[in-house]
């Protein structure tokens, strides 16, 4: 039998828990082509030119002829959202929604949400008090972004369980450990179609009656670009649920993963809250959510290092490799928040470059602080963790961790980890 491809060996679920050395082999032949015929890229430097480069392609409509199979992500009969368009159109949508998203036109929408995030985490943490064992998934990394989302858009307080009953149809369909994949489908199918509709709904709802949410705000916005359509408005809206959920899950739960792998610096942020811009920073270059970026089209013939990639040709970008690259950082293989250098393909880059980043950095950010700082002899229970068997959304399903008690949220008082920098990207 032949030996699989090096990429196909990263598909492997067997090789979920560490797949870095299988992307130290990768990296040998920085572009190389998979049993499939796409074309893998795994350094640095290749990933960034191919990143920025305009003959590759995301456009939905692309796929298909670059012979990928085109799921529709989305609600039936909606059109992409902007993560699946090029420009001019992705551009357009983009600028619309970061409008409404901060600086410079709403430069204060992350920082007005922050005491919420803060208030949404010590809850959670407070109902772990009477245990001493709980599933950091999904006691805490689980619920926390879809509730943060939920807030961004507006939804009342009383529907936010129905939105989490929609992620987690949406997560399930790309996760093929949870049962048969047409029943899956058929969920995700009616997850999307119940979630457009409830937005299109709300939004009518906001345009009457406007909060002082991101919806409101998009609905009533006359702004040089002119509006969204309420379809164009129902697809993006649903797009920012999917894309800020499980990635935001799996950076906090791979983060706290790694901080108890890493007592010294656990202590440390335990001391030094501030550290946490550096501890995410480094995280997401350490251990990224996004592995990989498929879903990429060669619109025409492309050289790169030394290989010529055809036309048509399907694209993946490994980030985790690349992020990981000795050429681009040294002792890549260390998990150090002090190093100088912190550039990372964590969120992607060029025009697709993460729109979701300056609330997802926060995010993690003060989940992971609450948690060192409040659970006492933190201990890992199973090491490595179950991980979920999705190679491109990497992340353990279960996070079991014992800890001897819980410091009240009171006698931590107030708290202020949000420093700039990073988080105004
Ligand atoms: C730790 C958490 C997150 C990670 C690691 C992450 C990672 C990424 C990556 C790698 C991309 C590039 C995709 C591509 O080039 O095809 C991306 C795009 C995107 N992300 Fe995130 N993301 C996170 C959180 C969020 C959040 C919280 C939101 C929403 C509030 C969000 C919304 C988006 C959107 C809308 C895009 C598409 C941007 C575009 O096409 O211009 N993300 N993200």
């Amino acid at each position: 039998m032949a030996q699989a491809s090096v990429f196909d060996q990263i598909l492997n679920p067997a090789n979920r828990a560490n797949p870095y050395p299988l992307y130290a082999d990768l990296r040998r032949t920085p572009v190389s082509r998979a049993d499939d015929g796409s074309y893998v890229i795994s350094t640095y430097a290749e990933i960034v030119r191919l990143l920025h480069d305009p003959r590759v392609s995301s456009d939905r409509r692309n796929l298909a002829d670059c012979g990928l199979a085109v799921e529709n992500e989305g609600a039936p009969g909606l059109p992409p959202s902007f993560i699946g368009v090029d420009p001019p159109e992705h551009d357009r949508v983009r600028r619309l929604l970061t409008r409404h998203f901060g600086p410079p036109h709403d430069p204060d929408r992350i920082v007005r949400m922050l005491p919420d995030l803060v208030e949404i985490v010590r809850n959670l943490i407070d109902n772990f008090a009477g245990r001493n064992e709980v599933d950091l998934v999904d006691d805490l990394a689980y619920p926390f972004p879809v509730t943060v989302i939920c807030r961004l858009l507006g939804v009342p307080r009383e529907d936010e369980p129905r939105f989490r009953v929609w992620a987690d149809a949406v997560v399930e369909a790309v996760d093929p450990t949870t049962g048969d994949v047409a029943i899956r489908q058929r969920r995700r199918d009616q997850a999307n179609a119940e979630l457009g509709r409830y937005l299109g709904e709300l939004a009518d709802a906001r345009r009457d009656h406007p909060g002082d949410d991101m919806l409101s705000e998009l609905v009533t916005d006359d702004g040089p670009e002119g509006r969204l359509s309420r379809e164009a408005l129902m697809a993006n809206a649903a797009l920012l649920l999917i894309a800020g959920h499980e990635t935001t899950v799996n950076l906090i739960t791979n983060g706290m993963l790694t901080l108890l792998r890493h007592p010294h610096v656990r202590q440390r942020l335990r001391r030094q809250p501030e550290m946490a811009v550096r501890v995410v920073e480094e995280l997401l270059r350490y251990e990224p959510p996004v592995q990989f970026l498929p879903n990429r089209c060669a619109l025409d013939q492309i050289d790169v290092a030394g290989t010529t990639i055809p036309r048509g040709a399907p694209i993946i970008l490994v980030l985790a490799a690349g992020s990981r690259d000795p050429e681009h950082v040294s002792d890549a293989d260390r998990f150090d928040p002090d190093r100088e250098y912190l550039e990372h393909l964590g969120f992607g880059g060029g025009i697709h470059y993460c729109f979701g980043a300056p609330l997802a950095r926060p995010e993690t950010q003060i989940a992971l602080t609450e948690l060192v700082q409040r659970l006492e002899n933190p201990r890992l229970v199973t090491d490595p963790p179950p991980y979920r068997p999705n190679p491109l959304l990497r992340g353990p399903r279960h996070l079991p961790v014992r800890f001897d008690s819980i410091v009240p949220s009171a006698a931590l008082g107030d708290r202020r980890v949000f420093p700039a920098g990073r988080n105004e990207m």
